[in-house]
């Protein structure tokens, strides 16, 4: 008797890509064809966040490529670069079996060779919150996110309002550098209590997760405050101080801003979010709401 044994590898379809040139070569091969293309830069440790962005380039696009790249420049010198939650068998397996075409997943060096020297920097609106507490996130964001598209030329590129400011720095980056993509922001997808799921969330202790459900609570309490006509500085006040009574170890930021520039309110006009960044021990949560 003969037995076949079948590893799940077997099944794969998607293609794994690791070089610029091999991503090229398949990009040119489907535009011969006249297929359109949909980009998901990811950094990996993949949840239903990432799936969400996934599912709208396969819905509205031929081809999907996903990137995984966790991008050392847009780590400052003390945040968490080496334990970033990394799985790539398990992130290829869900890319798999939602049907995404490819996955480019490059090593640092071919995305940096030790020579690599550009920055692309978006000030103003890449100032202001994360801004200040991330110094050079954005410009790491901006430049890894403008390699990207340009390596993959999509038509599309889809990227998450759970990280709202970075979606607005990658569309002026775009429109400021006439690279010819457009930009699919996607909604923000919860957990049942409302936190917002992301990659750091398996930092959270069980105690910290119950906790960290109180940032959506508290945009949610500012943005119907806002909208009874209470004073946003004083809201704001009185949020910060409920979520460190409420278990948080620090409050970054909590603002009211203009959807458009980033700019913060002190009285409401829309289009206006409000967004938060805050400590649960040692996990960042960031999360944000419109306010309508
Ligand atoms: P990463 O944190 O892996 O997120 C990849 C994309 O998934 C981003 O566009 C992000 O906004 C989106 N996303 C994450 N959690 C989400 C959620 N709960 N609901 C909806 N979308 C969500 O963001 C990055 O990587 C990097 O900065 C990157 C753009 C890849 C550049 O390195």
């Amino acid at each position: 008797m003969r037995i076949v044994i079948i590893t799940s590898n077997m099944s794969i379809q998607i293609e794994i890509v690791r070089t610029i040139s091999g991503l090229r070569r398949k990009v040119s091969s489907w535009r011969k064809n006249g297929l359109s293309i949909g980009l998901v830069p990811t950094m990996g440790a993949l949840h239903n966040g990432h799936f969400s962005l996934v599912k709208q380039s396969i819905n509205t696009t031929d081809k999907t490529i996903t990137t995984l790249f966790v991008n050392p420049k847009q780590f400052g010198p003390n945040e968490d670069l080496t334990f970033y939650p990394r799985d790539e068998a398990s992130d290829v397996e869900a890319l798999d079996a939602l049907g995404v075409d490819l996955l480019f997943a490059p090593s640092l060096a071919e995305v940096y060779p030790v020579d690599f020297a550009t920055e692309i920097s978006v000030p103003g609106i890449g100032d202001v919150m994360e801004g200040v507490f991330r110094q050079g996130f954005f410009i790491g964001v901006a430049t890894v996110v403008a390699k990207l598209l340009i390596q993959s030329l999509p038509d599309r590129a889809f990227f998450g309002e759970k990280d709202l400011q970075q979606l607005y720095v990658i569309r002026k980056m775009v429109t400021d550098l006439d690279i010819p993509v457009e930009i699919v922001g996607c909604p923000i997808i919860r957990e049942s209590d409302g936190l917002a799921l992301s990659s750091r969330n398996i930092y959270l202790s069980a105690d910290e997760r119950i906790c960290a459900t109180e940032l959506y609570r508290g945009l949610n309490q500012i943005s119907q405050r806002a909208l009874n006509g209470k004073q946003i500085s004083i809201l704001i006040k009185e949020e910060k101080k409920r979520l460190l009574n409420s278990g948080f170890s620090k409050v970054d930021y909590l603002a009211v801003c203009n959807t458009q520039d980033f700019k913060e309110m002190a009285c409401l006009t829309k289009p206006a979010h409000v967004l938060g960044a805050a400590w649960v021990g040692k996990t960042r949560l960031i999360d944000n709401i419109q306010i309508c």
